[in-house]
């Protein structure tokens, strides 16, 4: 059973950026820029977005958060999406989702230069995914990997299955798997027998948002499990039930503990786990970072 520090893998790969930012100024005089767009108010996306750009100010990126309010007119959003398109200072760009109810996301996010899309949801970018035609993906499944590879997992023939089916994780990571010849099954909230089906896991994937979902019984030894959910829980019964003890201590002084979507009791049964908090989470953001670098240096060889 070996935990699978995420923490120590962003921090060492952040240290790895700000140097490489460096010695980018240093050739060109010019540092990566990233863009966040926000729409309205939601704590928890602006949350998000206030440390997206408390990281990429420390790496010596240039981070500029758009703040438009939940009222703004779709054509005013994407007239701004088109300015930041054209702005050679920008380099990579998201909008921050979910957008306001009412706001079509795809109508919205299409808008973007695809060269730009630092999260790469785009459809053309999901679709160089399933060409395996990009070394560039989505921040959450680009996070597993580079985890994946630091602890020498090497995936193929293994059964991998995920639970889970956003475009955010679920697809693009069961597509990176296939890639890399795994033999992958997509599980849902209509996919019949997944105890069965979680039990031939070689390697699990779990992006449910479901504290716990995925209990010790349902898991085969020896396996190695990919704990994506973030689930914030503020009922004590609950907290006691599926938080670490760190976070029940979290817990009485905040209000709340984080927890995954898999049982803790199963990580015995592992081979190799990703702990919640400190699996996954920190390397998103960290790939967020590694993902703007990298489309600096395609916009630099392109111009
Ligand atoms: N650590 C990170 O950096 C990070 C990044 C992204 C997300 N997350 C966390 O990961 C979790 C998932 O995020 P997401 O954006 O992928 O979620 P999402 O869009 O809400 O998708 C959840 C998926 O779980 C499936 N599901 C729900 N109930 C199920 C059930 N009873 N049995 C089987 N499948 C079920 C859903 O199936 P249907 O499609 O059939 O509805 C859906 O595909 C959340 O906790 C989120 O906070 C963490």
């Amino acid at each position: 059973m070996q935990a699978m520090d995420g923490k120590a893998l962003a921090a060492e790969i952040r240290t790895g950026l700000a140097d490489t930012i460096r010695k980018l100024k240093e050739q060109t005089g010019r540092v990566p820029g990233l863009t966040v767009v926000i729409v309205g108010e939601d704590p928890a996306s602006r949350g998000y977005v206030r440390s997206k750009h408390k990281t990429a100010s420390e790496l010596g990126i240039n981070s500029r958060i758009l703040e438009l309010p939940e009222t703004v007119a779709p054509a005013r959003l994407i007239d701004e999406i088109h300015n930041l398109n054209q702005d050679g200072d920008v380099h990579a760009l998201l909008v921050q989702l979910p957008l306001p109810g009412g706001m079509k996301t795809w109508e919205i996010l299409n808008h973007m230069d695809p060269e730009k899309d630092v999260d790469r949801f785009l459809p053309v970018n999901l679709g160089r995914i399933m060409l395996n035609e990009t070394s560039l993906f989505p921040c959450t499944p680009a996070g597993i990997l580079a985890l994946l590879d630091r602890y020498r997992i090497e995936v193929t023939g293994m059964n991998a299955v995920v639970v889970g089916r956003s475009f955010i994780v679920g697809k693009p990571i069961a597509a990176m798997l296939t890639n890399r010849n795994a033999t992958v099954t997509i599980c849902h909230s209509k996919t019949r027998n997944l105890d069965a089906l979680v039990g031939e896991a070689d390697l699990l994937v779990a992006a449910i948002g479901r504290a716990g979902f995925i209990t010790a019984d349902m898991v085969k030894p020896g396996a190695v499990l990919i704990d994506v959910g973030t689930n914030y829980l503020h009922d004590r019964e609950e907290v006691e039930k599926h938080c670490s003890p760190i976070q029940k201590k979290r817990f009485e002084k905040k209000g709340y503990g984080i927890a995954g979507d898999i049982e803790r009791a199963a990580y015995e049964k592992a081979a190799h786990h990703t702990p919640v908090p400190g699996g996954v989470g920190p390397m998103t953001v960290t790939m967020l970072m590694a993902n703007t670098v990298e489309l600096f240096k395609r916009q630099l060889n392109s111009s």
